[in-house]
């Protein structure tokens, strides 16, 4: 019998990929969004919003999946920009997933696209993030899949969740929202990043809905050869690309290491458990930076002459430069609430709702 996936966020960057990881074995999918640009023609799409609730249940028994694959997400830094949407999305659109599937596939496996925001903020020289760690996450986007994944362990439903790393796909290496361009500055250069190429991740979300790791957290990061500071993986692609780093200046500088919210929430995972579970790493920091320079050969040329005046153009986008510069906070959230303008209520609680009244007043 033909195994159905119902695809959450099957226009994205991951979840584009993940169609084909799942096509190609053997499973039937049905991709969602609320955009169906870029979907195969031949893959099954229906719209919906997963804010929704209504619409996912109609959609959820509709399809009625043997697996539900959950990619949909506002992401960050988009999240910071939009926190209400992000919180719609992110539990509200989650919420109504976990119900729906509940009531009309309650014997669907669950997989849980979520992210390695949830851990919480990383320092360099702190020790590499294990699955069973505790999270102590600071901003809204890693809240939410935290709660989200616990929201599901508690469900009833067979499920896993895989925390992803920094995705990296030579087809989308800056989404075109606007918070981005801030953003590439707001992480300081000695953050310790773990990059994945997409290909690898959509793998490994495939690999779990085919094999369905009940209660599993799973962390998916490339191989060891992805563990670098910020400073180097950045450096690689503004080179490959033929563009050069800003000057150090142009970056939120490194916190006190022992100060940790002072950090973004990027961190070394040990994916080893995961990869010997999934196989799903197949292409290494090098293999990426060479089809990188091999795909930008002819700009890296063009860019030759003019590469100072780019230089200055990327740099104006930072955030610690120029006429409007800001001084760096203490932690990464300060900063945020002041380049993204976020009201007070949401700088505070990192969520656009209040808190719940406390019980002991
Ligand atoms: N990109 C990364 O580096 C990264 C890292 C860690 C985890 N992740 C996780 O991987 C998953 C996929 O991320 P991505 O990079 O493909 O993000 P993306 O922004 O490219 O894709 C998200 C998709 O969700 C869809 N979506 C948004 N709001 C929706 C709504 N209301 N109803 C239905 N669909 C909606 C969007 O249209 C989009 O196609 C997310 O869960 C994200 O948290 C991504």
């Amino acid at each position: 019998m033909t195994t159905t996936a119902l695809l959450t966020g099957a226009a994205g960057k991951v979840g584009k990929y993940v169609i084909g990881a799942l096509a190609r074995r053997g499973i039937q999918v049905v991709a969602t969004d609320i955009v169906s640009k870029g979907i195969p023609d031949d893959i099954r799409f229906e719209a919906c919003d997963l804010t929704d609730a209504a619409a996912v249940r109609r959609l959820v028994s509709l399809v009625k999946p043997d697996v539900v694959v959950h990619c949909a997400a506002v992401v960050a830094p988009i999240s910071y920009a939009e926190p209400e949407l992000a919180e719609a999305v992110n539990l509200g659109g989650t919420r109504h997933l976990i119900d729906a599937t509940k009531t009309h596939a309650p014997d669907a496996f669950f997989a849980f696209v979520s992210s390695y925001a949830a851990f919480g903020p990383c320092a360099p020289g702190d020790p590499i993030r294990r699955s069973t760690d505790p999270c102590w996450p600071d901003d809204n986007y890693g809240l939410q899949k935290l709660t989200a994944e616990s929201w599901l362990q508690y469900s009833g439903l067979r499920q896993c969740s895989l925390r992803l790393g920094a995705v990296m796909d030579l087809d989308n290496l800056m989404p075109a929202h606007p918070s981005y361009r801030p953003f590439v500055f707001m992480v300081s250069l000695d953050q310790p990043e773990h990059g994945v190429d997409v290909r690898d991740a959509a793998r490994a979300i495939a690999s779990a809905a085919v094999q369905q790791p009940d209660g599993h957290l799973l962390l998916i990061g490339g191989d060891d050869s992805w563990k670098v500071p910020a400073r180097q993986l950045r450096g690689e692609m503004f080179g490959a690309m033929g563009l050069s780093m800003p000057p150090e200046k142009a970056f939120r500088p490194g916190a006190d290491p022992s100060v940790k919210d002072g950090w973004f929430y990027e961190c070394w995972m040990d994916e080893k458990y995961s990869e010997q579970l999934l196989g799903f790493q197949r292409i290494s920091r090098a293999a990426f930076m060479d089809e990188l320079r091999k795909r930008y050969w002819v700009q890296r040329l063009a860019l030759l002459p003019v590469r100072p005046f780019v230089s200055r153009t990327l740099t104006a986008a930072s955030p610690y430069t120029g006429r409007r510069a800001i001084k760096p906070g203490p932690t990464l959230w300060n900063d945020v609430f002041r380049v993204y303008d976020l009201p007070f209520e949401v700088a505070r609680n990192r969520s656009s709702q209040p808190p719940p009244p406390s019980p002991f007043v």
